[in-house]
């Protein structure tokens, strides 16, 4: 006997047990809430869904280099969307460090605000309406996933609402430990991605789903214009003296890692604060870039 293991007595009794039942395999086809995965009550017409699909793929296809995504909104006048629009920042452990490394850059979800023109007067458009009259507003994005193939496993900056337009039993979400196929019956799902997941497609058809990113802001639960409004920076009495003093004052963390991205991105992007921008070479040969 494996000295490590000087009694396994334990196990064999287990193994019997485990032996004597056999696993549930009917439930799997159907949904099963659980921690991260909820339905809600709201509904749309499947038939109608899929038949916008059909008529939407007639004057657009789907986008993004084995991602397979429609955008159905947008930036208000912005007709293409960068690859980075397609997929937006997601964090994920690719090693066997097991270290988490973020990817692509934070996505502004409340910047998605114009549905896009060419699905007008689609059933699309309606879900589009419900859902925004209800959620703080997303992208909003057909997705395609092609027969036996998965996403990485990654979390997300935001939650996401899913609906599942045609979809077969082995076609999975999950999300950290809980996994559940979501029946494409006019279901709305609400997937918390902010928790580790990944969707797959285990059957031989392609799963089409039209997703919903949430407009959501970890600090504080509400969306960082929101938090700006109802939660205001004061400053202390002793910064007020510390600016007396010197002239100046250094606040530390007063955005999060997110906030900070989608300035450097506004600052980069703008073509309104390029046109007043100057650059100051140092002695190094470094620039440093000043906007007036
Ligand atoms: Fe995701």
């Amino acid at each position: 006997m494996d000295s490590r293991n000087p009694s396994t007595a334990a196990d064999t009794a287990r193994m019997q047990a485990w032996l004597a039942a056999m696993p549930d395999n009917t439930s799997v086809a159907d949904f099963v809430p659980g921690p991260s995965i909820e339905r809600l009550d709201l509904t749309f017409d499947i038939a109608a869904l899929r038949d916008s699909v059909h008529r939407a793929l007639g004057v657009s296809d789907y986008q993004g280099e084995g991602f397979h995504a429609l955008p159905l909104t947008r930036r208000p006048g912005e007709t293409t969307a960068s690859a980075n629009d397609l997929s937006g920042r997601f964090y994920l452990r690719p090693g066997d460090t097991y270290e988490e490394v973020a990817r692509e850059e934070i996505v502004d979800e409340s910047a998605f605000s114009e549905f896009v023109p060419e699905f007008a007067d689609t059933y699309f458009e309606h879900v589009h309406r419900e859902l925004t009259a209800r959620f703080p507003i997303g992208r909003m994005r057909v997705l395609m996933k092609e027969p036996f193939t998965c996403n990485s496993w990654h979390r997300d900056p935001e939650p996401r609402l899913h609906i599942p337009i045609h979809t077969n039993p082995g076609s999975l979400f999950i999300v950290n430990h809980h996994c559940t196929h979501l029946p494409a019956d006019g279901s709305v799902y609400f997937t918390d991605t902010r928790g580790y997941h990944t969707a797959l497609n285990g059957g031989d058809a392609p799963r089409v789903r039209l997703s919903r990113s949430l407009a959501w802001r970890r600090a504080s639960g509400r969306h960082a214009s929101q938090r700006r409004m109802t939660m205001p920076f004061r400053l202390s009495d002793d910064q007020i003296v510390a600016y007396n003093a010197d002239g100046f004052l250094i606040v530390r963390k007063l955005f999060d890692d997110e906030e900070t991205g989608l300035l450097r991105r506004t600052m980069e992007e703008d073509p309104a604060i390029a046109e007043h921008s100057l650059i100051r070479p140092d002695q190094e040969g470094f620039g440093t870039k000043s906007a007036l």
